[in-house]
């Protein structure tokens, strides 16, 4: 059902994504057409979700919360997790859909409709890639590895410090580095063994809580940047394969 629910949002964020690309070459700017298509998706999405379980409340990015009628279970949803991408007619982006119960995550899906990719992960079920059973890499040698990372939206000059010190000790610790502007599909990626880990502070439930369980479902390894355990309100993420976690804990520490 929350595929569903992604593949009606996904058609009008395509016939956006394929208007932007003709944009671009305008002088118009896409800012308030792109906010138009992420407000056109997420509407869609509440209205589809509402529809199969009337009960659920919602966490959305755009309209902010919405109070379960049955008091437990709540969607949390990014309608499109890669803006900056989006207006710029790079195809990396996803809907991001979390269902959390009695404050646990129990399910999630990440869409990617360009490449028309569907990661979904409900707990104790596993993860998969359309019909494929997934699992984080096998990778054990950090100097193998290649690491995903964020920037936070903090832009203090700490922040940039902080965020510029970790990259430089991760840089020398592992293969290589991509910055690849959709935190979702990050963790997808983690989730299907094609990054080894990814790290990034600053982020929004809407942003993790799908991928969260993506990547526990497929053998992975999650906590805050810090090594403390994640909270999605907190917004801090480390996650790589059960091998690398704890390495890429101390190269991020500068250890
Ligand atoms: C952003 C993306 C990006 C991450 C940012 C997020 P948005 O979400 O996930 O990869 O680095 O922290 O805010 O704004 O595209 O929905
Ligand atoms: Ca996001
Ligand atoms: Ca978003």
């Amino acid at each position: 059902m929350m595929a569903q629910a992604a593949d009606k949002a996904a058609r009008s964020l395509i016939r956006d994504f394929n208007e932007v690309e003709n944009l671009q070459v305008s002088r118009k700017g896409t800012n308030d057409f792109v906010t138009a298509a992420d407000l056109r998706a997420e509407q869609t999405l509440k209205e589809e979700l509402s529809r199969v379980r009337p009960g659920f409340g919602f966490l959305l990015e755009e309209s902010g919360p919405v109070k379960a009628a049955d008091g437990r279970s709540r969607w949390i949803v990014d309608p499109l997790d890669g803006t900056l991408n989006f207006m710029h007619s790079v195809p990396q982006f996803a809907i991001s859909i979390g269902v959390e119960q009695d404050g646990e995550l129990i399910a999630g899906i990440v869409f990617d409709p360009i490449k028309d990719e569907l990661f979904w992960a409900e707990k104790g079920r596993g993860a998969f890639l359309n019909h494929r059973r997934l699992r984080v890499s096998a990778r054990d040698k950090l100097s193998s590895s290649l690491v995903a990372h964020g920037r936070s939206a903090d832009e203090s000059p700490e922040a940039r410090q902080r965020f510029m010190t970790q990259m430089n000790h991760v840089l020398s610790h592992t293969r290589d580095l991509r910055r690849m502007g959709s935190a979702a599909l990050d963790l997808a990626y983690v989730a299907a063994g094609r990054l080894d880990g990814y790290w990034e502070d600053g982020l929004k439930p809407w942003d993790i809580a799908a991928g969260i369980v993506l990547v526990r479902e497929a053998g992975g390894y999650l906590t805050a940047v810090d090594g403390s355990p994640v909270e999605l309100e907190r917004g801090s993420v480390l996650a790589a394969n059960p091998h690398l976690h704890g390495q890429l804990h101390k190269a991020l520490a500068g250890r």
